[in-house]
């Protein structure tokens, strides 16, 4: 028995190492991105986490660009990979998604997501899918159709804050109950809570080992998830039955039940979770990251509640905004664009070269990683003059950057750009209106930024609320 244990061991370990030095050796003959792979399997992992717990993450790019140059290679969770903080290079592997590079997520995600999200989906279903998801929310459909919930949701919310409240958690109510409305025509309740709160245990299940075993997080995320999906599949009977009847909503689940697919029931229910998960934490950590960024600057909030009392000085209390009013707001989307530069809210985005790829003298080895961040570039001082400092009134009559072409891609590009940038944009503007100019708020207590697993303040960002119309002010 034991000579048997030896053997099959032996045969294991040398098979690794064959592996290991096959492709070691075609890779001597391509010409990679030079770089460092750090430790076997764990490679270079813990340094970029280490980095990414702290405030400061820049020093794990930084580095390699100063030793290596803009494109170099790293291997991290448990792949080598190619790291791009070249612009240009960004550009080609947004532009070619679906030709030489394929999306790729970890295995925990893709499970959590479902195979039938659009985040997930290639190929044309996915080109069709995308389309219709932009169609739901492009700038005449907000104008027309969302924005009279957007203004409505976010105001009910913030009449509700007095005293200590942690804004982060606030926001994630405001942007799911707002996905939930626009996707599905469900107005905030127990029901919008409840099923939050699974949402919330699915999305910690993101960033665990894809094995229930191993990890009670990704067991509950699993079983989280399936509680999500039986919901959801409920809402789609109910409404399969109701469009049956000639019962119509203008919603995203309407569209997808009249579209030409004829898609299952499981096929609508993968999507719409989704596209749920997408702009929630997205938007809700950009709401939160707006107001410590103002807070500490507090010239710019100054100046932005100007903008804002101005709008509100034309209309009565409680008047919604219209598209005018938002297309009103210059400075705001001074300060919308500086908070996604700086916050970097998706750092960048990972894909996998389905070829051998020739770019800038270097090959990228079929099958390996890329990773083409955003955040790098966003915080190059070639590309931005004071780089790391948060600064609005850079975008004040022109593009913000200090170099040409198109830098600044906080919404990723091609293919997959986020189908949601504008919806964010104007959610983010009414919530700033708002706020500016029915509260006043001080921080409770120093919290800081952190940035992996994702991007967030430690402490949820906890700040002290008063409602201005008592005629008090922090
Ligand atoms: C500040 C808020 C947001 C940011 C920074 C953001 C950023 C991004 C980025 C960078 C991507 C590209 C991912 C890739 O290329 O792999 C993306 C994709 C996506 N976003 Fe957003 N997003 C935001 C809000 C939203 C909202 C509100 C929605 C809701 C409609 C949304 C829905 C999506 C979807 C469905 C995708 C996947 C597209 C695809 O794979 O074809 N996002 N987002």
């Amino acid at each position: 028995m034991a000579v048997f244990v030896f053997v099959l061991l032996w045969v294991t370990l040398s098979s690794i190492l064959c592996f290991f030095l096959l492709r070691a050796s075609r890779c001597r003959r391509l010409r990679l991105p030079p770089g460092n792979l750090g430790l076997p399997f764990i490679g270079e992992t813990l340094q970029l986490i280490s980095a990414y717990k702290t405030e400061n993450p820049e020093p794990f790019i930084d580095e390699r660009v100063n030793r290596f140059g803009p494109i170099f290679t790293t291997h991290i969770f448990g792949e080598p990979t190619v790291f791009s903080a070249d612009p240009e290079t960004n550009r080609f592997i947004l532009q070619n998604e679906g030709k030489l590079f394929d999306c790729s997520y970890p295995a925990s995600i893709s499970n959590l997501l479902g195979r039938h999200s659009l985040l997930l989906m290639k190929g044309g279903l996915h080109k069709r899918m995308h389309s219709l998801t932009m169609s739901f929310a492009n700038s005449s459909i907000i104008r027309d159709h969302l924005l009279v919930d957007i203004d409505r949701l976010i105001r009910l919310n913030l009449d509700s804050w007095t005293g200590r409240v942690l804004l982060m958690e606030e926001a994630k109510k405001i942007t799911f109950e707002l996905a939930v409305k626009q996707l599905m025509s469900f107005d905030p309740g127990k029901w919008t809570e409840s099923l939050r709160k699974e949402y919330v245990l699915v999305i910690e299940g993101f960033f665990t080992v894809a094995l229930p075993l191993f990890s009670g997080t990704y067991r509950r995320a699993i079983n989280a998830r399936t509680k999500v999906a039986e919901e959801l599949s409920f809402i789609v009977r109910q409404r399969r039955k109701e469009s049956d009847a000639g019962e119509r909503k203008n919603d995203m689940l309407e569209a997808l039940l009249a579209g030409d697919d004829g898609f299952s029931d499981e096929q609508i229910v993968d999507f719409l979770l989704a596209l749920l998960v997408a702009g929630y934490e997205t938007t809700s950590t950009i709401m939160t990251l707006a107001v410590k960024f103002l807070t500490e600057t507090p010239l710019a909030l100054a100046q932005l509640k100007e903008e804002h009392e101005q709008i509100r000085a034309k209309k009565s209390e409680n008047e919604p905004l219209e598209w005018s009013d938002y297309k009103s707001m210059p400075f705001t989307q001074c300060v919308v664009n500086e908070t996604l530069r700086v916050a970097n809210i998706i750092g960048g985005i990972f894909r996998r070269a389905t070829t051998d790829i020739h770019i800038k003298g270097y090959t990228i080895p079929k099958g390996w990683k890329v990773f083409a961040s955003f955040r790098a570039v966003h915080l190059d001082q070639d590309h931005f003059k004071d780089a790391r400092s948060f600064n609005p009134w850079r975008w004040q009559g022109n593009s913000g950057a200090t170099s040409a072409g198109n830098v600044f891609t906080p919404f990723g590009g091609g293919p997959r750009l986020c189908p949601g940038y504008e919806l964010a944009r104007v959610e983010l503007s009414v919530f700033l209106h708002h706020l500016v100019t029915r509260l006043s708020w001080a921080p409770a207590e120093e919290d800081k930024l952190v940035f992996f697993p994702t991007t967030r303040t430690r402490k949820r960002y906890p700040i002290n609320v008063q409602q201005r119309r008592n005629g008090s002010s922090l």
